[in-house]
């Protein structure tokens, strides 16, 4: 027999058993096979392992020398080594340890019972309450609904906040950006909002913030009553980059499967930027270039399949608002991470260092916020009262040193006067206790009467009438 048909019938014959143990194992031989590798190098906290095929995003195991093992997740290959990261704290790796790979990729154990529950990123409970039942299971990458399936922004939402409520409405289904320098009052606001916006569920990420400002938030800004009907998923700084971005990524699937029962979510990310921190330190450690500013390409990619999952449902199934917080270092707004989530969010709410300086609570800077679903909530006459307020906090504030050191003459800009007039009524208008919660309805009328009272106007001309 010729070399050349011995080898034919040998094919031949492999292929007729691989098609016989592919029908006794419905799984791709790939993955039957080679399901354990070796941990070859271990650097900072990237894992190369050897001989394990896994897929990307996938779970792997590795065995440390107290005979734990240690969660990882596939971050990316090259040649024959997976690169792995940890889900959980590494201690006590060892040379050519064993990587089990495993089929899961990460799951989001879902429920009711997730109401009123503190969690980690990986579902653990952290309030001590003990095991949490789950109803269901969500992918921890979410799906994407179809653009044109889902429901329009046609519904103001009620946040609570005098200032955003008139002058920024919000819509249910908005994904929002609060943008900020540190210790300008964001959790704060975020707090206020906990408390007052009308959402049937809120879910909260505590990302890659101090954990001192986990039991905080718990505590004191959401309390008993407010944490009733809260979810809070909580991932302090200190915990490895790939459980930071989980804690985003498992929020949000929650948000999902409340939002998949019909109900209105309020989503609350504080803060966007320690997530894309996290992706940063990820794809840096894995060899992505840094290309913008010190993150690499992987972070751009990131935040929008994050803020895309939000909004509203397809065909009226509920909706999840989402507001994120945005840290701008030494308040730049043009930081690279503020300039893409600007560009991904329907609209950015900014509080301003100078505003909070000046004792003035919520910092917001309305010259400068936007919501962009505006137009598709309000009436002309609420449209043109916007204008009008913004346009006086802009003529004063160009005027501001002026004014300050007593040096601007009344009379020589209108607009000017009129803002000087009413300045101390828009002051009171714009603060507002973290206390006292204002609806859509008060707030808007609150604007009404304050645009459209002439009583400050007229003792005013008649106190500078000659
Ligand atoms: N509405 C408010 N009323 C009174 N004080 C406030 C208000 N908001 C913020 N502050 C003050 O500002 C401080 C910082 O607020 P907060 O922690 O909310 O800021 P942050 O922007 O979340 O800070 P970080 O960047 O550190 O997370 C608070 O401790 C409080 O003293
Ligand atoms: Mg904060």
């Amino acid at each position: 027999m010729s070399s050349i048909a011995a080898a034919n019938w040998q094919e031949a014959r492999n292929l007729r058993l691989a098609a016989r143990l592919g029908e006794a194992n419905p799984q791709p031989p790939s993955l039957a096979l080679a399901r354990e590798g070796v941990l070859r190098r271990a650097v900072g906290l990237t894992l190369e392992a050897s001989g394990c095929s896994a897929p990307l995003g996938s779970r792997c195991k590795v065995e440390t020398s107290g005979g734990r093992w240690v969660d990882t997740e596939v971050v990316g290959f090259a040649g024959d080594r997976t690169y792995l990261m940890p889900t959980a704290d590494l201690e006590g790796l060892l040379p050519n340890a064993r990587v089990v790979t495993t089929r899961r990729r990460g799951e989001v154990a879902v429920g009711e019972g997730l109401l009123g529950r503190v969690i980690d990123s990986d579902g653990v409970p952290l309030d001590g309450r003990g095991a949490i039942r789950p109803e269901g299971w969500m992918g921890l990458a979410g799906t994407a609904i179809n653009p044109l399936m889902r429901e329009p922004i046609s519904q103001s939402l009620d946040v609570g906040v005098r200032a955003i409520n008139a002058l920024l409405p919000i819509g249910r289904g908005q994904r929002i950006g609060l943008f900020a320098g540190s210790g300008v009052g964001k959790s704060t606001l975020l707090g206020m909002m906990t408390r007052y916006t009308a959402a049937d569920v809120i879910v909260v990420g505590l990302i890659g913030e101090r954990g001192r400002e986990v039991r905080d938030f718990v505590e004191s800004t959401l309390g008993v009553e407010g944490l009733r009907r809260s979810v809070v998923v909580a991932t302090p700084a200190d915990r490895p980059p790939l459980a930071r971005l989980h804690g985003a990524l498992r929020a949000t699937a929650i948000a999902e499967w409340f939002r998949d029962q019909g109900l209105h979510v309020l989503l609350l990310m504080d803060s966007l930027t320690r997530f894309a921190h996290a992706q940063r330190e990820i794809g840096l450690s894995v060899g992505e270039p840094p290309t913008t500013r010190g993150y690499p390409p992987s972070v751009f990619a990131k935040l929008p399949a994050l803020v895309e999952r939000a909004g509203n449902g397809a065909d009226g199934r509920g909706s999840i608002t989402a507001f994120y917080t945005v840290l701008t270092e030494g308040d730049d707004q043009q930081e690279p991470i503020a300039d893409a989530a600007r560009a991904i969010l329907d609209g950015h709410i900014v509080l301003t260092r100078r505003i909070a300086d000046a004792g003035q609570y919520p910092a917001i800077d309305v010259e400068v916020s936007v919501s962009r679903v505006m137009q598709e909530i309000t009436d002309p006459a609420w449209r043109a009262r916007i204008r009008k307020l913004k346009q006086l906090m802009a003529a004063y504030n160009a005027q501001r040193d002026l004014i300050a050191i007593g040096a601007y003459q009344r009379g020589s800009d209108p607009l000017v006067d009129e803002a000087l007039a009413r300045w101390p009524a828009i002051m009171q208008f714009l603060g507002q206790d973290v206390t006292e919660a204002s609806d859509v309805e008060a707030s808007r009328a609150a604007l009404a009467r304050l645009l459209d009272d002439d009583a400050h106007l007229k003792v005013r001309t008649q106190e500078t009438a000659p």
